[in-house]
C-alpha cells in the first residue's frame, strides 16, 4: 500500500503537478493534456503545435508533430525507449528505487517490449512474431469474416438503437485474438471489462483514484494470465501461448515468468484495446461521409484503402514518446542525452507536408498508407497486419449488411488520452424490425 502510495506518487502524482504548473504558464501541449474537450477534436491544437519546428515545447519534454522528424525519431539507433522514471529529479528517482519495480507491470513497464530495448526487445518480439506475418493473418480471413457475419446475426434484434461498440467494434478482435492465442472465447467479455479498465495505464498523470483502479484492472489480467500460462506448461495445447510457454523453456531464451507473462499479456491486450478503435472511429467516418460510403459499395477494391484512411484521419494511438540515448541531433537541432521526445502520431498523420488536404477523409487517397497510425522503426505495431485485416472486414461486413446504418444520437468517447475511439457508439442499422 505504501510502495504503490509512493509510486502513484512519484510518478502520476508529481508528473500531474508539473503538466498543471506548464498548463498555467501556457504550454499548449500540458494545456492538451488536461482538458477532456480539447482531447475531443485536438486537430486544430495540433496545426498550432505545427507552428515549431522540429518541436514544440512539451509539459516535461519535446513535442513533434512533424511526419519527417517523427518518423526520424522513431527509426533512430540514437534514441531508446521512453525513461519516464529516468527524466524524473533525483529525489523522485530515489522514490522510485525504494518502492521498487510495480508488483503488476503494465504495457509500459519493464519488462513489456514496448518498454524495453536492444537486446532484450528482439528476445520477446522474436518468440511472437512468427504468428502475426501477412502469411499467417491472411490465414485468418475467412475465420474473421464467419466471426463478422455471426455478431452482425443478432446485431439487431428489432427493439431499437443498438451499441455499435458493445455488440460489434469490441467484440470482433477479442474473439479473433482470443482464437490466435487459445484463450477461451468464453473469457471474451471478462477480458473486454478488464481491458477498458486497464487502458488508462497508458496515461500520464492520473489522479489516486483512477491509477488505482487501473491498477486493479492490470493485476486482475496479470493473474488470470500467470494461472493460464501455468496450465498450459502442464499441458500445451496446438496454439500460441502454448508454443510461447514451451519455445521459451527450451530454444535458450531463457523468459523469466515475469517476462512471459508481460510478452502474453501485451499480445492479448494489444490485440483488442487498439483494433476497437479503429471499427469505432471508421464506422464514424463513414456514418459522417454518405459520398465515401458510396464510393465504396461502386468499388469494393477500396475498402484496404479506406482503412487505412480511417487509421490517417483518426488515429487509434495519439502519440507515442523515445528518450535519447545519447547527444544527438533531429531535424538540425541538438537533443542532448536523456531528453524526452513525444511523437503526435495523430498530428503527424495530417501533415500538409506529406498528406494533400489533410483534415480530407478521402479512402481513395494515393499515399494513405503513410501514415505511422501503426508507429516506426524496431517498435513499428507487430499486429499491423491482423488490424489491417480485422479492419477491413469488420467495416465492409457491416456496411454491407446494413447499407442504411445511421447515428441513433451522440457518441461517448473513450476518456483515454493516448487511445482515441469511442466507448459507445449508439446506430440503428436501417433494416426493418424482425416483428413488424
Ligand atoms: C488499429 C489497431 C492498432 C494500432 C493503431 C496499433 C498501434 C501500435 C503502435 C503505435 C505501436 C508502437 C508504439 C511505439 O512505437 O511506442 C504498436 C506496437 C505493438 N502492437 Fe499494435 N496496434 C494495433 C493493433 C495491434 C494488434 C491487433 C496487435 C496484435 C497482437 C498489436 C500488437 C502490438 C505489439 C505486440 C506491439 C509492440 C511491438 C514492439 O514493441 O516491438 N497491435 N501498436
Amino acid at each position: 500500500m505504501i510502495r504503490d502510495t509512493v509510486r502513484w506518487a512519484a510518478t502520476h502524482g508529481l508528473m500531474r503537478a508539473a503538466i498543471r504548473r506548464q498548463a498555467r504558464r501556457g504550454n499548449d501541449d500540458a494545456a492538451l493534456l488536461l482538458d477532456p474537450e480539447l482531447q475531443g477534436d485536438p486537430f486544430a491544437h495540433y496545426e498550432s503545435l505545427r507552428r515549431h519546428r522540429p518541436f514544440a515545447p512539451g509539459a516535461f519534454s519535446r513535442v513533434t508533430v512533424h511526419h519527417g522528424v517523427c518518423t526520424e525519431v522513431l527509426r533512430s539507433e540514437d534514441f531508446g525507449v521512453a525513461d519516464r522514471d529516468g527524466s524524473m529529479p533525483a529525489p523522485v528517482r530515489l522514490a522510485l528505487r525504494v518502492a521498487g519495480p510495480p508488483a503488476h507491470p503494465g504495457p509500459i513497464d519493464p519488462p513489456s517490449m514496448l518498454a524495453v530495448d536492444a537486446p532484450d526487445h528482439a528476445r520477446y518480439r522474436r518468440l511472437v512474431t512468427r504468428a502475426f506475418t501477412a502469411k499467417r493473418v491472411a490465414a485468418l480471413r475467412g475465420r474473421t469474416e464467419e466471426i463478422a457475419e455471426e455478431l452482425l446475426d443478432t446485431l439487431d434484434d428489432g427493439s431499437g438503437p443498438v451499441d455499435l461498440v458493445a455488440r460489434y467494434a469490441s467484440l470482433l478482435p477479442v474473439t479473433v485474438i482470443s482464437e490466435m492465442l487459445g484463450v477461451p472465447t468464453s473469457m471474451r467479455e471478462q477480458f473486454l471489462a478488464w481491458g477498458d479498465g486497464a487502458a488508462a495505464s497508458l496515461d500520464l498523470g492520473l489522479p489516486r483514484e483512477r491509477w488505482a483502479s487501473v491498477q486493479t484492472n492490470v493485476a486482475a489480467l496479470h493473474d488470470w494470465m500467470t494461472g493460464h500460462l501455468r496450465r498450459l506448461r502442464a499441458r500445451p495445447g496446438d496454439d500460441l501461448l502454448s508454443s510461447l510457454v514451451t519455445t521459451a523453456d527450451d530454444d535458450g531464451s531463457h523468459l523469466t515468468e515475469r517476462e512471459l507473462v508481460a510478452t502474453a499479456l501485451l499480445v492479448l491486450a494489444a490485440g483488442f484495446e487498439t483494433t476497437v478503435n479503429l471499427i469505432g472511429n471508421g464506422t464514424r467516418l463513414l456514418l459522417d461521409h454518405p459520398d465515401q460510403r458510396d464510393r465504396l459499395a461502386a468499388d469494393p477494391s477500396l475498402w484496404a484503402n479506406a482503412v487505412d484512411e480511417v487509421l490517417r484521419v483518426e488515429s487509434p494511438v495519439s502519440r507515442t514518446a523515445r528518450s535519447a540515448k545519447r547527444d544527438t541531433v533531429v531535424a538540425g537541432q541538438e537533443v542532448p542525452a536523456g531528453s524526452l521526445v513525444v511523437t503526435v502520431l495523430a498530428a503527424a498523420n495530417r501533415d500538409p507536408d506529406v498528406f494533400a488536404d489533410p483534415d480530407a477523409f478521402d479512402v481513395g487517397r494515393s499515399n494513405a498508407r503513410d501514415h505511422v497510425a501503426f508507429s516506426n522503426g524496431v517498435h513499428y505495431c507487430l499486429g499491423a497486419a491482423l488490424a489491417r485485416m480485422e479492419g477491413e472486414v469488420a467495416l465492409r461486413a457491416l456496411f454491407e449488411r446494413y447499407p442504411g446504418l445511421a447515428a441513433a444520437g451522440e457518441p461517448v468517447r473513450r476518456p483515454t488520452r493516448i487511445l482515441r475511439g469511442y466507448e459507445h457508439l449508439p446506430v440503428v442499422t436501417g433494416r426493418r424490425s424482425l416483428t413488424v
